[in-house]
């Protein structure tokens, strides 16, 4: 292993910091290594927000499902799906007029913006990590649809894809464990496998305790913040909904 696959392999996420600030130099080394990720057709279909008002974390403390934590980040930087700067070009260079299917950005544009933001948010994190500060992905940021826009003055054709707070910490926590890889990684296509594989899978949570999944999914699916997510992922989506040309 190298130093780079060293330090990916160290990875955890940090949710208690300490209140020393982030040197501005390195502010902007992550978001240059942001910035150089790959990006569908070099389109870069994303904004990121830079945030360091304490007023602003407050209220992302509050609003992201009500995590503390998130007011004592020294940097936050928000990741959002972003074809409104090229549905304005294309306005402005006649492309309804020259292409009538043209309707405004659809799901294909929305996906792809996606997929540039969480790769830009992941270098963000690498680069962070790099540079001895902690991280933590915020995904509550798809909630409070009207709060969030307004906050932020996101236009149409953009959503929040997701947040990353930052900051110095005191102790790292251990690393917390992943699936083994014949769970994860498949040889040339997908495997066939039993419900055993399943139960095998997720053994070490069921030995530790039998209830585990009903617990797993009264936390997660069956919460309040999960219900505002669809909520909110509905709005945002419908943007994009457009029938296909
Ligand atoms: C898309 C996404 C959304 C997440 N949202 C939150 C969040 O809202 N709050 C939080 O504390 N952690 C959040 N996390 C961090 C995960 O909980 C964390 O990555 C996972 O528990 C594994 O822990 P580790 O990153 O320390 O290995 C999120 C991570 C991802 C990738």
């Amino acid at each position: 292993m190298n130093e780079v696959t060293k330090q990916l392999m160290e990875h955890v996420s940090i949710r208690k910091f300490n209140n020393q600030d982030i040197p501005e130099e390195d502010i902007s080394t992550i978001l240059d290594a942001a910035m150089r990720g790959a990006t569908g057709g070099n389109m870069m279909s994303y904004s990121i927000i830079k945030i360091q008002s304490k007023d602003t974390l407050k209220k992302l403390a509050i609003s992201c499902d009500n995590q503390p934590f998130i007011v004592d980040a020294n940097l936050a930087l928000l990741f959002v799906v972003d074809n409104y700067k090229w549905h304005r070009l294309f306005q402005l260079d006649g492309i309804p007029e020259a292409f009538p299917a043209y309707n405004g950005p659809i799901i294909n544009d929305m996906i792809l913006g996606m997929q540039d933001a969480m790769i830009a948010a992941q270098n963000a994190v690498i680069a962070a990590e790099s540079l001895g500060i902690g991280t933590c992905y915020i995904g509550d940021i798809m909630e409070r649809y009207e709060y969030h826009k307004e906050l932020f003055c996101l236009p149409e054709y953009t959503m929040p894809a997701t947040m990353v707070v930052m900051g110095y910490y005191d102790k790292k926590p251990k690393r917390r464990p992943r699936f083994d890889r014949r769970f994860v990684v498949f040889d040339e296509s997908y495997k066939k496998f039993d419900d055993d594989f399943i139960y095998d899978m997720f053994s070490d949570y069921l030995e530790e305790d039998p209830d585990f999944v009903k617990k797993f999914y009264k936390r997660k699916m069956d919460a309040e913040f999960f219900v505002e997510m669809h909520r909110s992922l509905l709005l945002y989506l419908e943007q994009w909904m457009g029938p296909a040309r």
